[in-house]
């Protein structure tokens, strides 16, 4: 018994911040951002929220896949940027699409959050625990980033990805996760405390500043591009398949350059590496599910492809998991 994908959703706001406008944020050029990243354009919140994009692809997601919201036994959301940090973002969503029976919480991995996520659903789901899950990304990531600062802010985007996994007679995959919090400095995003009256210095918060994403780029980089076709050959290996088995890798969208490197590493084709983060920049948890939601609206995925999942970010955190299509 596993789940298996019978919904996907998407939703992203309106505005588009196209490169060109950050050149008079800070000193550097759209053709630069397009050059090192392979993003032309992101999608940014003006009113939208980390919950409403996350209610809107979830219901895009429920749709497709013929359940009412009463049928979801499971919400769970993965974001490192929540609205509230309680209630979370989970509950918010259960509030918003009325899914009134599901036990609902939040999972925050940063840009591996997604595949943690699914996982963590798959083993609810084996485990004979739940029948109906919905797994979501979403992100408001403009809320948090250094809008001067050149090396983060040109990379992020906000958006949300859902999916809903349902209980099937066929047997699951071995996913391979991992994280190694000893790196976690290269990639931060402070959480806001206030002082206690024990003494404890809060800090930033003293000097009035607010947390944003600080980021050692070239660390990330090339931490993803060794760690991930590691974790693929491992994934495959742990269940008897080859590369010839898998039609496509879904990759986190951090870096045009990163997933090159990946398929260079791993020796496959570029086609197997479906990209959109010319369109959406950086949008960590939603990225996967976004990604997933377009290939399946551009009919490039048919029942019985074999996709590897593989997600990789703060933590440090990185994980692959594989899925057969529906
Ligand atoms: N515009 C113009 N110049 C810039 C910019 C910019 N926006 N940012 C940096 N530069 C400059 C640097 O100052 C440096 O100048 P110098 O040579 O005079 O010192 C030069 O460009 C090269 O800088 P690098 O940091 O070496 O540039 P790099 O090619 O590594 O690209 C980037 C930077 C795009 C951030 C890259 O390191 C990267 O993508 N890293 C991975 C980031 C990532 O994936 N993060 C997210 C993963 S997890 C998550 O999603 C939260």
């Amino acid at each position: 018994m596993t789940g298996v994908i019978k919904g996907t959703g998407a939703s992203v706001p309106s505005r588009i911040l196209e490169n060109k406008e950050l050149e008079n944020l800070v000193e550097t050029s759209g053709a630069w951002i397009q050059e090192r990243t392979g993003i032309e354009r992101r999608h940014i919140a003006v009113r939208e929220t980390t919950v409403s994009m996350a209610a809107e692809a979830a219901a895009e997601a429920l749709k497709e896949a013929e359940l009412q919201p009463e049928q979801i036994d499971m919400i769970l959301v993965s974001t490192m940027s929540p609205e509230e940090i309680m209630p979370c973002t989970a509950c918010q969503v259960q509030r918003e699409i009325k899914a009134s029976r599901a036990v609902c919480f939040d999972l925050s991995a940063a840009c591996s959050g997604f595949v943690m996520a699914y996982v963590t659903a798959c083993a609810y789901i084996e485990a004979g625990i739940f029948q109906n899950i919905l797994v979501i990304g979403s992100e408001c990531l403009s809320d948090v980033t250094d809008w001067s600062d050149r090396g983060t802010c040109i990379l992020f985007g906000d958006g949300a990805g859902a999916v809903v996994l349902t209980a099937a007679e066929e047997p699951g995959y071995l996913p391979s996760i991992y994280s190694d919090g000893s790196k976690g400095e290269a990639l931060t995003l402070k959480s806001r405390q206030n002082h206690n009256p024990f003494g404890k210095e809060a800090p930033g918060e003293s000097q009035g500043t607010s947390y944003y994403i600080e980021m050692d780029g070239q660390a990330i980089f090339k931490f993803a591009v060794r760690s991930i076709p590691q974790a693929i050959e491992e994934v495959l290996q742990k269940n008897h398949l080859h590369k010839g088995d898998i039609q496509y890798y879904v990759l986190h969208q951090a870096n045009e350059r990163i997933v090159e490197a990946v398929a260079k590493r791993l020796g496959e084709p570029a086609y197997k590496f479906p990209m959109n983060m010319k369109e959406y920049g950086n949008t960590s948890s939603a990225s996967i599910p976004l990604l997933l939601h377009e290939m399946k609206e551009k009919n490039m995925l048919k029942s019985g492809d074999r996709l590897v999942l593989a997600g990789f970010g703060g933590g440090l955190t990185w994980g692959t998991a594989i899925i057969t299509w529906k």
